[in-house]
């Protein structure tokens, strides 16, 4: 069996009709899985030292929102650094990246594997890969025909690459003055309509100068959004700051956003610059907003309108340029109606209102993400893998996720230390036991709890789980002032649901 010249040339055919297509890849893998009749396939884009799936066959759906660092899979290290078509021997020892996600294959011992790297000119721009069940299953094709199919395939992907290129605004031509080396630099995973658009509306917005205020509930990644946005923009080289308005008592605020001098106040003992001071030339994030105090509102919007400020007890004023992102999670509209937050900073703020959608209203993004949280665990306690098994991944899509992102974050961290305790094994398959759900919403204990021997057969699963929560709310209440609105902010979860829940819990 080898590849005929008929079905090398229709491969041909198909990548370059599909050229135009958002799943012109998907059609070329599926093109590959069959003619070679693989058993997992998958086109990988190579970028800051990492592999990221453009299209898969036969792999669980969760592996394209999986990232591959080249640190943590030594075998994809071997196919970047080949040059070549590599084939592993069926035997290898090299944990073999796709280990547990090959649907129906539980462990991915002896197989075989077949890597090509996929270049444009000289450099590395992707990766193809191959497995099979049976060992031998690859032997019958001979490097040059690999090979062919390698070029065809890397030159499939350099067009695309080019031609997003094209389509992109003409200002990201200008290449950014500045990128960081490491690839810590945080992506936003997720393929649905809705962040697709915003990741568009990011590309428009962020080379602009304007200020940019991001709305969306707990947990959905504004942050991470005004990371992008500030690393899009022509300020990337300079400084981001951070504040958290919410974290801010009143007393030191306005030395916080605006410094002060020697002097100006009991324990001022030196000069200090403020936010404002630092982010100079480059971008200050100000974190809920919501929460900022009614009088450094108005301080704050003098400082947006004339872009001078003065330092506490300075009577000299200083000018800087500073970009505002400025966002929160509260109805900034009703703060507004209720006198809260002042109407002529919000219309200041708000030039663009960027609105990141609720985790449940992105469907088809919760597997990605959760296997993109996946990969994350497997590294951080390294195992050799941690797979999402299909009836998991169906409960998390439908799960509510009132504490979005985050709260499926933390979920799949615990489900994985769950597992990996019932397992006690380096391969692990996160199951619908790992995770728990209550009324719609999931609840995950927070650790692993350990009971006596006697207590183990008298209580039912729901009983011990209510008793946890019980127990670990009224902990954190305690510790939080007996305040529930900070309960519910440490808890990381809706201070209505926490209302209800306490109730429920009998707590209240
Ligand atoms: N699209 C995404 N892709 C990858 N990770 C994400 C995404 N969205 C959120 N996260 C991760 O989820 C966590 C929560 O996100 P983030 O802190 O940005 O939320 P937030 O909207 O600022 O929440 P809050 O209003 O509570 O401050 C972070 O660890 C972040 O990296
Ligand atoms: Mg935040």
């Amino acid at each position: 069996m080898t590849l005929s010249v008929q079905s090398l040339a229709a491969l041909a055919v198909e990548i370059q009709n599909g050229l135009q297509n958002r799943d012109r890849f998907t059609r070329l893998i599926n093109s590959i899985h069959h003619a070679l009749r693989c058993d997992a396939t998958a086109l990988l884009r190579y970028e800051n030292r990492q592999f990221r799936p453009l299209a898969t066959a036969g792999l669980a759906p969760d592996v394209m929102g999986r990232r591959f660092s080249l640190e943590a899979h030594p075998r994809l290290e071997a196919i970047a650094r080949a040059g070549d078509v590599v084939r592993f021997p069926a035997d290898s020892d090299l944990p073999d990246p796709y280990d547990g996600l090959i649907p129906d294959q539980q462990e991915l011992h002896v197989h075989a594997c077949v890597g090509m790297p996929l270049f444009s000119g000289q450099s590395l721009i992707g990766a193809l890969t191959l497995d099979g069940m049976n060992a031998a299953q690859f032997d019958p094709y001979s490097d040059e025909e690999l090979r062919i199919l390698a070029s065809l395939t890397g030159g499939a992907l350099s067009n695309a690459l080019l031609l997003d290129r094209l389509e992109e605004p003409a200002s990201s031509f200008v290449p950014p003055p500045h990128r960081p080396e490491d690839n810590e630099e945080a992506e936003i995973i997720g393929e649905s309509v809705p962040i697709r658009h915003l990741k568009k509306e990011i590309g428009v917005i962020a080379p602009s100068d304007l200020s940019v205020l991001i709305l969306g509930e707990t947990g959905t990644g504004k942050e991470l959004i005004a990371q992008a946005l500030h690393r899009q923009s022509t300020r990337a080289a300079m400084p981001l700051i951070y504040l958290n308005c919410a974290a801010l008592p009143e007393t030191v605020a306005e030395s916080e956003l605006f410094g002060h001098v020697k002097g100006a106040f009991t324990g001022a003992i030196h000069d200090r610059k403020g936010k404002f001071e630092l982010a100079d030339k480059g971008t200050l994030f100000l974190d809920e907003i919501g929460e900022l105090p009614l009088s450094l509102q108005a301080k704050l919007l003098r400082v947006l309108q004339y872009g001078d400020l003065q330092r506490v007890g300075e009577d000299r004023a200083l000018t800087v340029d500073v970009r505002i992102i400025a966002a929160t999670n509260l109805d900034i509209r009703r703060a507004v109606t209720e006198g809260k937050f002042r109407a002529d900073l919000y219309h200041r703020l708000s030039v663009f209102p960027l609105f990141v959608p609720p985790l449940r209203e992105r469907g088809e993004d919760i597997v990605l993400l959760a296997g993109f949280f996946c990969e994350k665990c497997r590294s951080k306690f390294g195992l050799q893998s941690v797979a999402l098994s299909p009836a998991a991944g169906a409960q998390l899509t439908t799960a509510s996720w009132p504490g979005n992102v985050r709260e499926l974050e933390h979920a799949i961290y615990r489900a994985t230390l769950m597992a990996q305790a019932e397992s006690r094994s380096r391969d692990v398959v996160l199951l619908p036991q790992h995770f728990s759900l209550d009324g719609g919403r999931l609840v995950v204990p927070t650790a692993p709890a350990t009971f006596t021997a006697s207590e183990l057969p008298e209580r039912s699963l729901h009983e011990a789980t209510r008793q946890f929560q019980r127990d670990y709310i009224q902990q954190v209440y305690q510790t939080s002032g007996k305040v529930w609105a900070e309960t519910a902010r440490r808890l990381e979860v809706d201070p209505g649901n926490l209302h209800r829940l306490a109730r429920k819990l009998g707590l209240k």
